[in-house]
């Protein structure tokens, strides 16, 4: 038979909804006790952040927080903090991050931190009449959807242009306002929401069509970042390497399912930062993705080439919603621990190391791929594991 489904787990108190789940999902009486010392035991995050983060608390889930090193972005250095469940991506990203060395590190540059939000129109009359009516309009748009009393207007930042598309949809056409907002050290998801439902009413009059979403787009293509470093040929492993580096890279871009395998590990590195930093790598991994398909083909987000010595010369751009203040960054006494270790003190820097680390995760990943094999490293782990 069947079991029913829970209900009103949200109106229990922590430890009744442990029980609760624990005779569902009948725990034996040792799993009881790790779930109940999970909430207790977890200095970093106690249950009381944990409920003032999500519903239905019942534990703290544990992933290892690892520090790669060797990482020299724009002549700083930088641990980077890594929170993620698999073995080697932290060795790999160091080691590679040590190979960009002899040639000065990496020069990583990011946009500033604008982000987009979308409000989608329906039931426009005329959407390109109303388009124009927008657009004549901006200032007026702009200031609906500011907040002067935050502290994002007070410093100057806030809402700062708009674009406006219409688009063809397959039964209708939508009036599509992007407004663009200056978000500055957050990740931005809150400021962005609340202003595009504020500028909505004010565009609903404006063009006599009903605001359907009024929420931020993750291709958060105007807050790129860029890395780039050149990767000593002696320490890849020879000059054989890195021309079949440069072959993988070139299967990656003729191939989609090897693309796909390929930016997977360009995001290894940069979801175990986010993740440390109390980000939303969810997110990251959206923008990422369409961001590669930005040709109309899936592509990697990486580039590799060979200068005049025959050293690697790897690149990487990728938009970065990544912050270094606000929601769980600040909320989760961990990340912002983490965020001290990455010793980064804006948004913007933290994008920059964040490319970085991407670009050195993807050349690890290659090396290995067309050397040993990449199975060599995580046996080198169970063996020490074992020992
Ligand atoms: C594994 O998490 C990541 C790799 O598959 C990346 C790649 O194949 O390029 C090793």
């Amino acid at each position: 038979m069947a079991k029913r489904t829970l209900s009103g787990l949200h109106q229990l108190s922590t430890a009744r909804r442990q029980k609760t789940v624990a005779q569902f999902s009948r725990l034996t009486a040792a799993e009881q006790r790790l779930l109940r010392s999970s909430l207790l035991r977890t200095p970093g995050l106690g249950k009381a952040t944990a409920e003032s983060m999500i519903e239905n608390v019942v534990g703290i889930f544990s992933l290892p927080l690892g520090v790669a090193t060797n990482f020299r972005v724009n002549g700083k250095e930088h641990l980077v903090p890594m929170v993620v469940e698999e073995p080697s991506v932290v060795a790999a990203a160091s080691n590679a991050a040590k190979m960009a060395r002899p040639g000065g590190g990496f020069t990583a540059t990011a946009s500033g931190p604008i982000m987009i939000g979308q409000i989608h129109l329906e039931k426009v009359k005329d959407p390109l009449g109303a388009a124009e009516d927008i657009f004549r309009r901006r200032m007026d748009v702009l200031r609906a959807a500011r907040l002067p009393d935050s502290s994002l207007e007070r410093r100057g930042a806030g809402p700062v242009d708009l674009e406006v598309r219409v688009i063809r949809g397959h039964r209708e056409t939508f009036l599509v306002v992007h407004l663009l907002v200056d978000v500055g050290d957050a990740m931005g998801a809150n400021a962005v929401n609340s202003r595009c439902e504020l500028a909505a009413p004010y565009l609903e009059r404006l063009t006599g069509g009903k605001a359907r979403l009024r929420i931020l787009s993750n291709l958060a293509d105007r807050r790129l970042a860029h890395a780039k470093a050149v990767f000593d040929k002696d320490l890849l492993g020879g000059k054989k390497v890195v021309e079949h580096i440069l072959t993988a890279y070139r299967i990656a871009e003729a191939d989609p399912y090897r693309c796909a395998t390929h930016n997977k590990g360009v995001m290894n590195g940069i979801d175990a930062l986010a993740l440390a930093t109390g980000n939303d790598w969810r997110a990251l991994e959206a923008g990422a993705h369409v961001y590669a398909s930005k040709t109309g083909r899936y592509e990697s987000l990486t580039r590799y080439s060979k200068n005049a010595r025959g050293d690697l010369v790897g690149e990487i751009e990728l938009p970065l919603a990544l912050g270094s203040v606000g929601g769980s960054t600040r909320a989760n006494p961990m990340a912002a621990l983490c965020l001290k270790i990455a010793g980064v003190g804006s948004s913007k820097e933290l994008a920059m190391l964040a490319a970085s680390v991407g670009l050195a995760q993807n050349v690890a990943a290659l090396r290995a791929l067309v050397s040993e094999g990449i199975q060599a490293g995580h046996m080198r782990l169970h063996r020490r594991l074992k020992r």
